[in-house]
């Protein structure tokens, strides 16, 4: 599986997230830092599709432990994607497998959001 390089560790502050856009022919990304672990989701909530944030890098509700979508207020996992509250319970986001290698550089496969 080819990969590509998506971010630096330190351009995703701890304990938060960053949206990463559209590239031409993918959709749009977003990391959750813990510490040097990354969880990767495409920017698509199950419950219509569309992206989860309104505001730029808002993906976290207000405690920071669950995955929100700012449309209808979708809550999910911050560990997996499931949703635990909302329109789309029982549905999860669509996970990216993500690599942190030695230098800090966040991999994603090259068809992530594809
Ligand atoms: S679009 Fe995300 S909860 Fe409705």
């Amino acid at each position: 599986m080819s990969l590509r390089p998506l971010c630096r560790l330190e351009d995703i502050p701890d304990g938060q997230a960053k949206g990463f856009s559209p590239a031409a022919g993918f959709a749009g990304l977003f990391a959750i830092r813990q510490g040097r672990q990354v969880f990767v989701y495409v920017n698509a909530c199950p419950h219509i599709g569309v992206a989860l944030d309104i505001m730029p890098d808002r993906f976290l509700n207000h405690r920071g432990n669950a995955i929100i979508c700012a449309l209808h207020g979708a809550l999910f996992r911050i560990e997996d994607g499931f949703c635990t509250q909302g329109p789309c319970v029982g549905d999860s986001l669509e996970a990216v497998p993500a690599e942190v290698d030695a230098a800090g550089t966040v991999w994603v496969p090259e068809d992530a959001g594809l």
